[in-house]
């Protein structure tokens, strides 16, 4: 009989490579991309810059930044056969199945889709960047049947993609939240579907395969999907008064509080704090009677968990847990928070697999098996 070995559920504690794309220090509550601050970059970055770094592991000079993002406005069209599809499923399914399903669709249109080379891995998500942006807009419009909104190459990355969903320019402040979100939404190591597009990459598979299989993992509730499901904690709760007691039957019927704890960070995430900061900001901005009581509901649910797991058990908000009043504050439903999560993850999916295609090792982990062995075959008319 083999020993057995010993097994770290869940891959918790393993190394599987080396990165120099971004560091998450869990016990600090700190995160870098390519050795800059989070806090660094969403006061003073954009989307565009951010993703060019991530991808390429240096600031772009002027002539770099404007090549780059010529190349991520004139690929900003979706295919006419792509958003066929997206309006056929938009109606029925999730949104992050349109996506899924999207992304899959743009290996069709891609006539070098075998190249690995890096410089073609970089175009190739560039192209990606550009149209998940896209791609999320379309599915909230015809989710809510109404039209397609091209993009307009007037506007910066993530205020497009504002317009493509709203259908209205946002102003600076909004054009702001929503780039800080994408900024905050673009890498964080070897999260569950980074993980997930390595082991697709790593069998040589194409990008959009890997891409695809991302946006897979990122649904779940567990991870990019746990922006909705707090928002939809949020609006169960009902009303600020609620929250205490909501909280406690939850925790007692042993059920997760969304938005709170991660594997890594066992302290308050620093994009949480971040996207908190800007929250409460904007509660100066005239903000609805919905998101008045949405960050109410936040701040005591808040309070509350940290009294009862933050010390003792290290369960802190993560990112996902004060994106949903800020969303509302932008009026975009929560179905198409994870979306957006899509749309900003692939400048991290893609610099992960431009990274490991460098020097490429197919993911083969074992696991132990502990089933009978030489079991007699039985004939099916002997059983
Ligand atoms: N609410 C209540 N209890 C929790 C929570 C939570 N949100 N998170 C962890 N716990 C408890 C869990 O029940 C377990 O308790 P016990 O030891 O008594 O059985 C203990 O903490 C350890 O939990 P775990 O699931 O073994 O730990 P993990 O490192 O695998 O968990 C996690 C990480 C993110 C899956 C988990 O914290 C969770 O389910 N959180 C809610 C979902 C969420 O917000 N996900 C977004 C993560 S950040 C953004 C992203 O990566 O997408």
């Amino acid at each position: 009989m083999t020993e057995k070995p010993v097994i770290n559920f869940g891959l918790e504690g393993i190394y599987v490579d080396e990165s120099a794309i971004s560091k998450v220090d869990g016990q600090n509550g700190k995160l870098w991309y390519r050795g800059y601050t989070i806090e660094d970059l969403a006061a003073n970055s954009d989307f565009e810059e951010v993703s060019y770094l991530l991808l390429y592991g240096k600031l772009p000079n002027k002539t770099e930044f404007e090549e780059f993002n010529r190349k991520l406005k004139d690929r900003r069209e979706v295919p006419k056969e792509v958003l066929e599809v997206i309006r056929q499923m938009a109606r029925t399914s999730h949104p992050m199945d349109v996506m899924r399903t999207a992304a899959s669709m743009l290996a069709m249109y891609d006539k070098d889709l075998n190249n690995k080379d890096r410089e073609a891995t970089i175009d190739k998500v560039i192209t990606l960047i550009s149209k998940l942006s896209s791609i999320a807009a379309a599915t909230g419009r015809f989710r809510e049947g109404r039209d397609y909104i091209p993009p307009d190459k007037t506007l910066g990355h993530s205020a497009n993609f504002l317009y493509m969903l709203t259908g209205k320019k946002p102003s600076k402040t909004e054009e702001k939240l929503i780039d800080l979100m994408f900024i905050l939404h673009a890498e964080h190591s070897t999260n569950a579907s980074t993980f997930s597009v390595l082991v697709t990459a790593s069998t040589l598979a194409d990008i959009y395969a890997a891409t695809t299989t991302g946006i897979g993992t990122l649904k779940g509730p567990l991870h990019g999907g746990a922006d909705e499901a707090a928002l939809k904690m949020m609006q169960a709760i009902g009303h600020p008064d609620n929250t205490e007691k909501y909280i406690e039957d939850a925790l007692e019927g042993k059920q997760r509080i969304m938005g709170f704890g991660h594997r890594v960070y066992k302290v308050y995430d620093p994009r949480a704090k971040i996207v908190r900061k800007y929250l409460e900001d904007q509660m100066n901005n005239n903000p609805t009677e919905e998101v008045k009581k949405l960050l109410q509901i936040a701040l005591r649910a808040e309070k509350l968990m940290i009294e009862k797991l933050g010390k003792n058990k290290g369960i802190w908000p993560n990112i996902d847990f004060f994106s949903g009043p800020l969303y509302r504050s932008l009026g975009i439903e929560g179905e198409m928070f994870t979306p957006i999560f899509v749309a900003s993850r692939m400048s991290g999916w893609g610099s992960h697999v431009v990274e490991y295609w460098n020097n490429n090792k197919l993911f083969r982990p074992l696991e132990f098996y502990n089933g009978p062995l030489d079991v007699p075959y039985v004939p099916l008319n002997k059983r």
